[in-house]
C-alpha cells in the first residue's frame, strides 16, 4: 500500500501551477472518438483516471502516442464497441464513452462502472436518454448492451442536471440526425470545455454553460488541436490547503470565474483574496472563521470541494454547518478527521464541525479522491506526523500532488508501507 507521510504545522508559501481539468479531460477523450481522425489535446493531467481512459481507447483499437505535454489520439481504426469490464469498474465516468462509441458506431456495450464510494451513483438517466434517442438498451448478466440503427434527435428533459448524462446526449448525438435539446442540463465549466472542443472539430452546440443545450447533427468531424481548461477542483483544494496553514499562494493557469463560490467562501472565512485573469492569489488570516456550506450544481457550491471545506474548517473559530445535496455518502472522511481530534457530528445530509485549536497527527485511512485529499490538508495543517493510507484514491485525480506541495514549503513524502 502507498502512503503519504506528512510533517504537519509548516506554513505553505510559494507559487502552484494548477493542471489540466480531470473533469474535462475524461469526456475530451472520448469525444475523440467521434471525429474517426487524429485529435492533439493538451495540459491533460497525467493521473490515474487519465491513463485508464486512454487505456480503454487503446484496447479498442486506438492509437495513443504521449509526447512532451500533448497527447496525440488516433481514432481511425478503432472497430471495437465493447469497453472493457475491469476498467469500466475502476472509474465511474467510463460511461461517458458509451455515448461517444454509440454516437460513431451506434453500438456499445459496457458494464455497470464504479468509481468513487461517494453514493449509489447510478446511471438511469445516461439510459433513459439513450432510449428518447431511439437506442435500445438490453441487460444481460451485468453488461448493457445498445443498439440503433440510427440516433435521431428529440427533446430530452432531465430530471437532474446529472453532469455525466449531460455529456453522454451530447457525445451520442454530436453525430445524430436532426437537433437534439438537452434542458435542465448540467451548466459545469466542464461541459461547456467539451462542447467547446466538439464545436472545434465541426460540431453545432449551442447553449453549453447554460440549462438549455441544442445539438444540431452534423456528419463529419474534422483534425483538432485543443487545450483543456484548468482544473478549477484542483485550484480549490490547494487555496484550501494554504488557508489551513495560515499560509499565502499564489495559482497559475487557474480560472477565477469557475470557483466563484469557493473564494467568496474562503473570504468569508477571513482569506485575502486578489484575481488576476488566470492568476489567483490568497493570504491566509492568522485563523480561519467557521462558515455555512450547502453544495449545489454548478454555479452552487460543487460537492467536490465538500470534504476539502470540511477538513479545512475543523480548525476554524466557530461551528460550520456543512450540507452535502449531491451525493449521499460523501461524509466518510470526517470519521478519519476523528482520529486527528476533529470535532464533527453528522445527521443525514448534515455535517456540524466544532472548531478545535489544532488537530494532531495520526494514521488515516483514504476512502475516495477528494476525502483523500481533505486527509492531506489535515496532515498539513495539523501537529506531528500523518500517515495518509490508500493514496490510489488521490492519485486518480492530482497530478503530481506531493511535488506541487514540496515546492510550497509541505514536508510530504510518499512511502510503500
Ligand atoms: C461529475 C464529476 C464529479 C462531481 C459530480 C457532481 C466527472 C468525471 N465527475 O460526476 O467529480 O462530483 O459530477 O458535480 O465529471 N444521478 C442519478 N442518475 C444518473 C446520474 C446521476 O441519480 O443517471 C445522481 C447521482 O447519483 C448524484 C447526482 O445525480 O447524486 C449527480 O451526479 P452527476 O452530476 O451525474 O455526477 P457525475 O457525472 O457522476
Amino acid at each position: 500500500m502507498l502512503s503519504y507521510i506528512i510533517e504537519g504545522g509548516r506554513k505553505l508559501e510559494g507559487t502552484i501551477l494548477i493542471s489540466g481539468s480531470k473533469n474535462a479531460s475524461l469526456p475530451i477523450i472520448a469525444g475523440t472518438i467521434l471525429s474517426s481522425k487524429i485529435t492533439k489535446l493538451y495540459h491533460v493531467p497525467n493521473i490515474h483516471d487519465t491513463q485508464i481512459t486512454l487505456k480503454i481507447l487503446k484496447l479498442l483499437g486506438c492509437k495513443v502516442k504521449k509526447e512532451r505535454g500533448k497527447i496525440v489520439i488516433d481514432t481511425k481504426l478503432m472497430k471495437k464497441t465493447e469497453i472493457p469490464e475491469d476498467l469500466m469498474r475502476q472509474m465511474r465516468s467510463t460511461v461517458i464513452m458509451a455515448g461517444a462509441i454509440l454516437g460513431r458506431f451506434k453500438e456499445a456495450t459496457f458494464s455497470y462502472p464504479g468509481g468513487c464510494e461517494i453514493g449509489a451513483r447510478p446511471i438511469d438517466l445516461h439510459l433513459s436518454a439513450f432510449r428518447k434517442l431511439g437506442i435500445n438498451i438490453e441487460e444481460k448478466g451485468g453488461f448493457i448492451h445498445c443498439k440503433c440503427d440510427k440516433i435521431i434527435g428529440t427533446e430530452i428533459n432531465l430530471d437532474f442536471p446529472s453532469v455525466g448524462a449531460t455529456e453522454n446526449i451530447i457525445l451520442a448525438t454530436v453525430l445524430a440526425e436532426g437537433i437534439t435539446t438537452i434542458t435542465n442540463a448540467a451548466m459545469e465549466p466542464e461541459i461547456e470545455d467539451l462542447a467547446k472542443f466538439l464545436n472545434k472539430m465541426g460540431a453545432k452546440i449551442e447553449g453549453a454553460g447554460t440549462n438549455i443545450i441544442k445539438i444540431t447533427g452534423v456528419t463529419q468531424l474534422k483534425e483538432v488541436s485543443y487545450k483543456v481548461m484548468p482544473d478549477r477542483i484542483e485550484a480549490g483544494t490547494y487555496l484550501c490547503m494554504v488557508a489551513a496553514t495560515g499560509g499565502k499562494v499564489k495559482l497559475l493557469n487557474a480560472e477565477p470565474e469557475h470557483i466563484t463560490p469557493i473564494l467568496h467562501k474562503l473570504q468569508e472565512c477571513g482569506c485575502m483574496i486578489e484575481t488576476n485573469q488566470k492568476v489567483i492569489t490568497l493570504e491566509a488570516p492568522k485563523k480561519l472563521k467557521a462558515v455555512d456550506i450547502k453544495t449545489m450544481p454548478y454555479p452552487g457550491f460543487p460537492t467536490d470541494m465538500q470534504s476539502i471545506f470540511g477538513s479545512m474548517l475543523t480548525t476554524a473559530k466557530g461551528t460550520s454547518v456543512l450540507v452535502e445535496n449531491i451525493f449521499e455518502n460523501r461524509y466518510k472522511y470526517t470519521q478519519e478527521l476523528k482520529k486527528m481530534g476533529a470535532k464533527i457530528q453528522i445527521e443525514g445530509k448534515m455535517a456540524v464541525i466544532k472548531g478545535v485549536r489544532k488537530l494532531s497527527a495520526s494514521k488515516v485511512e483514504s476512502h475516495d479522491l477528494r476525502g483523500g485529499a481533505a486527509l492531506v490538508l489535515a496532515g498539513l495543517a495539523g501537529k506531528g506526523t500523518t500517515q495518509v493510507n490508500h493514496i490510489e484514491y488521490i492519485q486518480r485525480g492530482y497530478e503530481n500532488l506531493e511535488e506541487k506541495l514540496q515546492t510550497i514549503g509541505a514536508k510530504i513524502k510518499i512511502k510503500n508501507t
